[in-house]
C-alpha cells in the first residue's frame, strides 16, 4: 500500500509538472510586450523628486516583532477589510498565468486572508518604507516560477503602494526580470535558476521539461549575476521532484549519471552553499532561502475518500496539515545545509502556512503552454487544474510581508 502510494504521487506529480511546466515560447511574446513598460500615469518629472532625498528608517513598536516570536506559526484569518493589498486589474505587472479573477475565477475569498503569527503580529506592509530600505539597492529572487510569483507579488504590493509621479519599469534581462523605481535608484529583480545549481533548463523561456540535466558542482555561470546584489532570496524545490531519480553531472561533463534526488539537492545545495560562504559579504549583503512551495495535487489528502485536486477549493484547511508533496527529506537537507554555514542565511519557513491554503493555487483559471486554458480543458480539472501555481494577490504576498518584516527589524533602535 505504501508503495502503490509512493508510486502514484509520484506519478501525478510527474503528470503535474509536465502540464504546468511547459509553458514553452509564448510567453516569450508576452512578457515582451512587457518589456519597457512605464507606469501609465508617469511623467518627466525634474531631477529633484521629493523621494531622491534619502529618509531615516523608523521602526514603531507595532512594526517590531518581538525576539522568540516564530512568524511562521500562526493561522489564517479572515480579513476583507485590509485584503488583499492590491487589485489585480491595478497591477499591470501580473502575467496571464496568475490573474485568477480576470480569468474566470468565480470566488475571490482567497485574496481576503491574513496571515495572523501566534504569538506576534507582522507590520503593516509599508512600499515606501521598503523602498527606502533598498535605496541604492538590488534586491533579487532567484528561483523557479514559483519564485517568480514572489517577484511579481513584490513588485504590486510596491507597485500600488507609491505615487503615481514615482517612475517605475519593468525590464526583461532574461534570465532576469528587473523592475525599478527610480527616485529610489532600487530594483526588484528575479533570475531564473530553477535548480539554483547550472542545468540545461536555464534558458529563460525555451527549457526543455522533460528531459533534466543538472550540474550539481556548478553554479559560476549565474552567480556572477547575483554577486553584486544586496538582498538575495533563493528557491528550488519543485523541479527536482519530477522523478525519483535525476540525471546529473558531477566534475567531468562526460558522466551523466542517475542521482537519487535527494543525493543531488544535498550535494547542489552545498554547492550553492560553497558559494556564498566564498563570496558574500554579511555586512552589505543579506541571504534568504524560501522553503518548498506546497502542492495541493491530491484531495484525497485533507477530504479522505475525495478524488480531485486543488479544484473547487475556496477555503484554507483548518486544523493541522502537512501534504506528501512536501518532502520532508529536502527540507531536512535544507535545515543541515543552511545550520552548517557561517554565514547567516535566514529561512523563509513558508511551507507549513501555505499548505493550509489549498484554495490559492491557479487551479484551471491560469495558462497551459503559455495560453489560457480553453473552456473544454477548464471543464476537466482533473487534468488541467494546476495545483502548484497560485493565484495574485494570494498566497506569495504573505511570503513578501513576513520577507518585508525580517528585513525592517534591522532598522530597530537597539
Ligand atoms: C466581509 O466579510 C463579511 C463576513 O463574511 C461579510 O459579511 C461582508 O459582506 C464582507 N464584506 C465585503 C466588503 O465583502
Ligand atoms: C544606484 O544603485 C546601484 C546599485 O543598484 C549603485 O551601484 C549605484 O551607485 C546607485 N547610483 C547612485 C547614483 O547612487
Ligand atoms: C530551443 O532550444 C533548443 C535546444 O537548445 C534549440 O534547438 C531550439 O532552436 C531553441 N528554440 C528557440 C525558439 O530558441
Ligand atoms: C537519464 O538519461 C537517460 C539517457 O537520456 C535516460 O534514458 C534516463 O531515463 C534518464 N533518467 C532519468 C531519471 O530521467
Ligand atoms: C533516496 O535516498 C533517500 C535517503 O537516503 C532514501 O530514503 C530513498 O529511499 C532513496 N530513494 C531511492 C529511489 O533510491
Ligand atoms: C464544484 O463546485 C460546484 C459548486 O459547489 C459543484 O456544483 C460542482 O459539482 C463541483 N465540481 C467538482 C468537480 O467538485
Ligand atoms: C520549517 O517548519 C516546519 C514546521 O512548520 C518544520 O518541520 C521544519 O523543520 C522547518 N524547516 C527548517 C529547515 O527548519
Amino acid at each position: 500500500m505504501a508503495i502503490r502510494q509512493y508510486r502514484r504521487i509520484h506519478l501525478l506529480f510527474r503528470l503535474a509538472l509536465v502540464s504546468v511546466m511547459a509553458l514553452g515560447a509564448s510567453r516569450v511574446i508576452l512578457d515582451n510586450l512587457r518589456n519597457n513598460l512605464l507606469w501609465p500615469g508617469s511623467v518627466e518629472i525634474s531631477t529633484r523628486h521629493r523621494y531622491t532625498v534619502k529618509m531615516p528608517i523608523g521602526v514603531s513598536e507595532e512594526e517590531t516583532i518581538e525576539d522568540g516570536c516564530n512568524v511562521f506559526e500562526g493561522k489564517w484569518v479572515w480579513d476583507n477589510a485590509s485584503r488583499p493589498l492590491y487589485r489585480e486589474e491595478s497591477c499591470p505587472f501580473l502575467v496571464k498565468q496568475t490573474t485568477c479573477l480576470r480569468n474566470g475565477r468565480p470566488d475571490s475569498f482567497y485574496q481576503n486572508w491574513r496571515w495572523q503569527p501566534n504569538t506576534c503580529n507582522l507590520p503593516r506592509f509599508d512600499g515606501l518604507k521598503l523602498m527606502e530600505i533598498l535605496r541604492d539597492k538590488r534586491l533579487m529572487f532567484v528561483g523557479d516560477s514559483v519564485q517568480r510569483s514572489m517577484f511579481e507579488s513584490m513588485v504590486c504590493l510596491v507597485q500600488s503602494a507609491i505615487p503615481s509621479d514615482v517612475r517605475r519599469s519593468l525590464q526583461r534581462i532574461p534570465p532576469r526580470k528587473v523592475f525599478k523605481v527610480e527616485e529610489f535608484n532600487a530594483t526588484i529583480e528575479y533570475y531564473w535558476a530553477p535548480f539554483i545549481v547550472e542545468s540545461i533548463s536555464d534558458h529563460a523561456t525555451n527549457h526543455t521539461v522533460l528531459k533534466r540535466l543538472v550540474r550539481l558542482d556548478s553554479v559560476a555561470k549565474h552567480s556572477k549575476e547575483w554577486q553584486a546584489a544586496n538582498v538575495l532570496i533563493f528557491e528550488s524545490y519543485v523541479w527536482w521532484m519530477y522523478k525519483p531519480m535525476i540525471n546529473a553531472t558531477y566534475g567531468s561533463l562526460d558522466n551523466i549519471q542517475e542521482y537519487n534526488v535527494t543525493t543531488a539537492y544535498r550535494l547542489a545545495l552545498e554547492t550553492w552553499a560553497n558559494w556564498i560562504e566564498s563570496s558574500i559579504n554579511p555586512q552589505t549583503q543579506k541571504i534568504f532561502f524560501t522553503t518548498m512551495s506546497p502542492t495541493h495535487l491530491w484531495s484525497w489528502e485533507w477530504k479522505p475518500g475525495a478524488d480531485g485536486n486543488c479544484f473547487n477549493e475556496t477555503h484554507p484547511i483548518e486544523g493541522s496539515y502537512w501534504g506528501t508533496g512536501s518532502n520532508l527529506d529536502i527540507m531536512g537537507i535544507v535545515e543541515d545545509v543552511l545550520g552548517e554555514l557561517k554565514v547567516k542565511v535566514t529561512l523563509l519557513n513558508i511551507t507549513q502556512l501555505s499548505e493550509f491554503r489549498k484554495d490559492g493555487h491557479t487551479s484551471v483559471f491560469g495558462e497551459r503552454k503559455g495560453k489560457l486554458l480553453t473552456k473544454e480543458q477548464r471543464n476537466d480539472p482533473k487534468n488541467y487544474a494546476d495545483c502548484i501555481h497560485w493565484c495574485l494577490p494570494g498566497v506569495p504576498d504573505t511570503w513578501n510581508e513576513i520577507l518585508y518584516a525580517l528585513l525592517l527589524q534591522d532598522y530597530r533602535v537597539q
